[in-house]
């Protein structure tokens, strides 16, 4: 008998973090992990078994396939934006052939327990790009289906994911009269810049203000990356996991969309540098403007058009730029530095 279980690829990463310590509530879940990396160690305890490997090495699903019967992936593993720059080969391979491993080890799944396999897509704003300055301030809160031209080879990788994601759910050869029966149940959500108190963020381009926050509670200076007009989108890490629960646990028939945008705050980088200042009183931040990065973060919309995921799911962040700040950053990123 195949143990039954839920797979986080990615799982060592900042979303995989806080969502092993969410899933780990409930001590009937079983919980698998793929990752390059391996988990912390108080990670590593709340996992039934971490598998150390890449999610482009098919042998490794293969086990994994071989010893449990998964119904949810969350499937994280991705190379974040800016690294993807760096390296767009590599990142189209994990990033779009890992995507598509991770789809047919779900269809195989599936087939194999004759249910759906839910499975968790985080796609991002990077999936839009705006063609300039002008039409990204007068556009507002962008819905789903406009500008779908990203600028970054992540967010290709992210827009055409969906898009493979919707295949495997609606026309992948069809095994039973049952709608869903045997399929790949995909729910993608584009997330905004998350932000965490308690990991810190690498490879990402709205990193600057979680950064600018970690080295003020640090006493370090930090050169903020974009100009102090920038504005993009953000959400607190413990509204995105909610996000992930939510989207896997609503009814198939509420929901009308592949990839869902969510929002919480969208404040300028000078907004979130007079927090941090106003909260660290020795802060030093300044900006030093890295021109590639910056044209990345302009190529993202300011705000995002959520009304499809709240009326469809529920969606409702209960942070909101203050109390992400009051009652969540300060208080647990002084915590974790004062240790
Ligand atoms: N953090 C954000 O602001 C944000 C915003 C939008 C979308 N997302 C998406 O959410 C997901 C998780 O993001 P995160 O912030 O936790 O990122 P992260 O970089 O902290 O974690 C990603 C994890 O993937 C792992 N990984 C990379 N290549 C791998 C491979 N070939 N095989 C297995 N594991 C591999 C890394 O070791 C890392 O632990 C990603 O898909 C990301 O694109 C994140």
């Amino acid at each position: 008998m195949r143990r039954p279980g839920v797979l986080i690829t990615g799982a060592s990463g900042e979303i995989g973090h806080g969502l092993i310590s969410r899933l780990a509530q409930d001590s009937s879940t079983t919980i698998v992990t793929l990752d390059v990396r391996g988990l912390e160690a108080a990670q590593g305890r709340m996992v039934h078994r971490e598998i150390i490997g890449s999610i482009t090495d098919t042998s490794a699903l293969e086990r994994i396939l071989a010893e449990f019967d998964i119904d949810h992936v969350y499937h994280l593993a991705a190379y974040l934006s800016t690294r993807s720059e760096f390296t767009p080969v590599t990142a189209h391979q994990v990033n779009v052939e890992g995507t598509m491993n991770l789809l047919e080890f779900a269809q195989k799944q599936a087939e194999s327990h004759g249910r759906p396999v839910i499975f968790l897509y985080p796609s991002s704003i990077a999936a839009y790009g705006m063609p300039d300055l002008e039409t990204k301030a007068k556009s507002g809160r962008v819905r789903e289906d406009e500008f779908n031209t990203p600028t970054t080879m992540y967010g290709c990788n992210k827009l055409y994911c969906e898009q493979l994601g919707r295949y495997y759910a609606r026309h992948y050869k069809q095994l039973s009269a049952e709608p869903m029966a045997g399929r790949v149940d995909f729910r993608a959500v584009r997330f905004p810049g998350l932000i965490s108190a308690v990991t810190v963020p690498s490879g990402g381009t709205s990193d600057y203000a979680p950064e600018m926050i970690h080295a003020a509670a640090k006493g370090e200076p930090y050169a903020c990356f974009v100009r102090p007009d920038t504005r993009i989108p953000f959400m607190a890490m413990p509204d995105a996991i909610e996000v992930l629960l939510k989207l896997a646990f609503a009814p198939r028939t509420s929901l009308t969309k592949t990839a869902y945008n969510v929002g919480a705050f969208n404040p300028s980088a000078d907004e979130v540098r007079a927090v941090v200042a106003k909260n660290f009183p020795g802060a030093d931040i300044s900006y030093k403007v890295d021109a590639k990065r910056q044209g990345i973060v302009d190529s993202w919309p300011a705000d995002v058009n959520d009304s499809a995921a709240r009326a469809d799911w529920g969606f409702a962040p209960q942070y909101d730029f203050d109390r992400a700040f009051s009652e969540y950053l300060i208080p647990m990123i002084r915590e974790r530095y004062a240790k």
